[in-house]
Formats: structure tokens, sequence, C-alpha cells
């Protein structure tokens, strides 16, 4: 990475803002359902503890629409970071106030606090100059580590940066090391393995992936779009019409650069959208009128199976089929127990895969899984994410 870390800045003693995105799931009644988020930020924190900074975290979480309100607070984080961490992590009851400038004025070296979720100020989203200053000013020093949210330029993820010594934290260090590394010099074969619902999200993704990769395997539900622009029958499945001319150009050019594209040769279908619909395997340009792709079929995950394993990098988005509905699950399934057994760099884009690999059981067995849904898709479309582009040079 070209960008300095904190390992390049003195921060003993020092009062360090760390943005961090402890944008984590909770379920009805306010507990944290998935923590990964939280101990990814765990490297940053404790190197931060262990050179005796003062340590403020910020970050959003939800949705708040710029006013206060409880359901946001970031109290059940701090609870868990406090766990975490072996140590007690304060929380200010307001932003940028007088609760949170005491706070800060009053840590010691070794400290840790964290104050209320940005988004409670509609200037944060805005990336207000004067929020960020105010930001700014309970600091000496700012360090971004939320990659899941270095795709937004909001005053905590960028605008600070215009006002303290900025660098990068170790997660933002590894993502990028792991993502940018496969995309600039990848081991060979590499292979891509996209799916999800819609091509609409994934177009970028494609068109850059294609000067990339020597295969890209598509499956899911934007697979249905590529096998009606080649001519198929795709019955009830999900299609996005206005995007059938973009399949064939991608095809077209795949071919023109010697890039292998594979989509599905057969597909599980059903009549209804539920988990134990009655189910038929078919060709998958021959969906039958009623019926609607559910998930790839066998052929299918054998074909991407052997090119997956073949493979020295992988980069997988997206799942293959409905993998909410467990039936429906044992395509994106065959994907990822077919990369835990790859001989080399697997990474995981973030989001929804990355929930399948943690539910399937996979996790533990990939090279990477990326804390970012959609920070990871922008940086495999190539683009430049401004939370990193906001931070010192080397
Ligand atoms: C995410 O979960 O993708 C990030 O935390 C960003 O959240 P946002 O989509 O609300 O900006």
């Amino acid at each position: 990475m070209n960008k300095k870390t904190i390992e390049d800045i003195q921060v003993s003693g020092k009062r360090v803002l760390v943005r961090v995105d402890f944008n984590v799931p909770l379920d009805e009644n306010g507990v944290i359902t998935d923590d990964n988020r939280i101990r990814a930020a765990l490297p940053t924190i404790k190197y931060l503890v262990e050179h005796q900074a003062k340590v403020i975290l910020c970050s959003h979480l939800g949705r708040p629409k710029g006013e206060f309100n409880m359901k946001y607070s970031l109290k059940p984080c701090v609870e868990r970071l406090s766990q975490l961490l072996g140590q007690p992590v304060g929380l200010a009851c307001d932003v940028i106030g007088d609760c949170a400038k005491k706070m800060a004025a009053e840590l010691q070296d070794g400290q840790v606090m964290m104050i209320e979720n940005v988004r409670f100020h509609k200037e944060e989203e805005k990336n207000d100059p004067e929020f960020a200053k105010a930001l700014a000013s309970l600091a000496e020093i700012y360090v971004n580590d939320a990659f899941g949210t270095a795709h937004r330029a909001h005053a905590s993820t960028a605008g600070v940066a215009a006002y303290l010594p900025a660098v990068a934290g170790f997660l933002i260090g590894k993502e990028l090391d792991f993502m940018g590394g496969a995309l600039e010099n990848p081991q060979r074969p590499f292979v891509a393995v996209l799916g999800g619902a819609k091509v609409k999200d994934k177009l970028g993704v494609i068109t850059n992936l294609l000067d990339k990769v020597d295969t890209l395997l598509i499956g899911g539900g934007m697979s249905y779009t590529f096998q009606k622009a080649k001519g198929g029958q795709i019955g009830n499945s999900l299609v996005d019409n206005d995007r059938l001319q973009f399949c064939l150009d991608m095809m077209e050019l795949a071919a023109k650069k010697g890039v292998k594209l594979l989509l599905p040769v057969d597909n599980e279908a059903t009549q209804e959208f539920a988990n134990d619909a009655m189910r038929i395997t078919v060709h998958s340009n021959e969906i039958p009128e009623g019926w609607e792709g559910m998930d790839i079929g066998p052929k299918t995950q054998e074909l991407f199976a052997a090119e997956i394993r073949g493979a020295k990098t992988v980069i997988w988005n997206g799942p293959m089929g409905v993998f909410e509905f467990p039936n429906f699950a044992v395509g994106t399934q065959a994907i990822a127990k077919a990369m835990s057994e790859v001989d080399g760099i697997t990474i995981i884009g973030g989001g929804d895969s990355a929930a399948a690999v943690e539910q399937l059981g996979f996790a533990d067995k990939m090279s990477h899984i990326s804390t970012g849904g959609g920070a990871s898709l922008e940086f495999l479309e190539g683009k430049e994410l401004p939370g990193v582009a906001c931070l010192m040079d080397k």
C-alpha cells in the first residue's frame, strides 16, 4: 500500500481519532448477531493501546438520518469491544458536544473511548467541513480503519483528513494488500466468481475483472440475464431486460481478451419462491414458463468447482442461488467448499458471500474475507476509495 500507516507515525501520548466500521447487524433486541467487524478492528486498537496512545473511536451504525436516535446507539458495540479488548471503553453521550470533548480531554495514555454514532448529525454524510473540523479538534492524529465505509466520502471517513495527519489502520492495510495484490499481481490461473441477484450491481466489476482474470464464472440471479441475452428460455427467473446488450458485449469482450467466461449449464427451478417448493433440475437455457431458477444445478457445481480448484487466486462475490433457503444453498456451498480446497489465495468480497461462507462454516478456510460489501465491490470495479485517497502518501 502506498499510504502511511499507524506504524509510520509517532502515536505515543497522542490523542488519536480512529474511524472504525462498527456497522454490525443487530437483532430486534439490539443484540449483535455478527461481531466480525469489531474483531477486525482489534489489531489497530490494540496497537494504539500498547503504544500508549489516547484512543478515540468513531463509527456509524445503521442509517439514523441525521438525528439522535438511541435505537442506533453504539452502546452494544462499545460493550462488545470492551469484552474483546479486556479493558473498559467509555461511550460519550454525544458526538462532538461537551460530553465527547470532556471525555477526550480527560483520556489517559492507553485508554479507549468512543463517541456516539457520527450519523446522528446530518453533516456527517454531507461531508460538512465544520463538522469534520469539530471531529478533528478532539484529536491530534486521524486513523482510518473503516474499510467497510471507505467508499463513502463522509466527514468522518474522508473530510476529517484535511485537518489532521491522516494514516491507515491495519484493517485497511490488510484489505488493500489482499484485494489490491490479487488485482494487480495475481498468481495465475486467476478465477473470479460472480453471483448475486442483479447484473446492474456488477457492471463495473465485470468490466474491470475482464482485464485481469483468466476465468470468470457467473452464477446466481444475474446469470439468467446472460442466458436470455444468448437466446435461452429462462421462464420466470430474475432478469434485467435493460442489460441484455451489456451481457452480449461482455461475452464478446471476454472472447476477444481470451478470458474464459462460463455460465451455468443447469439450474434448480421451482414454481414457488419457497424453501420446500417442488423442484426440477433443468438445462439453464430451457427453464419452462412458470418456473424460476433458484440455484445452480449439480453439473454447474462440478464445472465451477473444477475451475476453482485449479486456480492459484480466486475472488468471489455474490451467492449462486437463494442461499437463505437451505434447500437452495447447495450451489453456494459447492463454491465455498471448492474454494476451501484451493492451493492458493482465496478472497471473499464481503456482503452476502461473506455471510454465506460464515453460515456454511468455511470462514476459517479462506485467505481473506473482506469486511466491506459496497466498499469491496467499488474496489473490484477499480475505483479509488475516498477513505483511502484522503490518507497521507508514503
Ligand atoms: C456497510 O455496511 O456497507 C457500510 O458500513 C456502509 O454503510 P452504508 O451503506 O449505510 O453507508
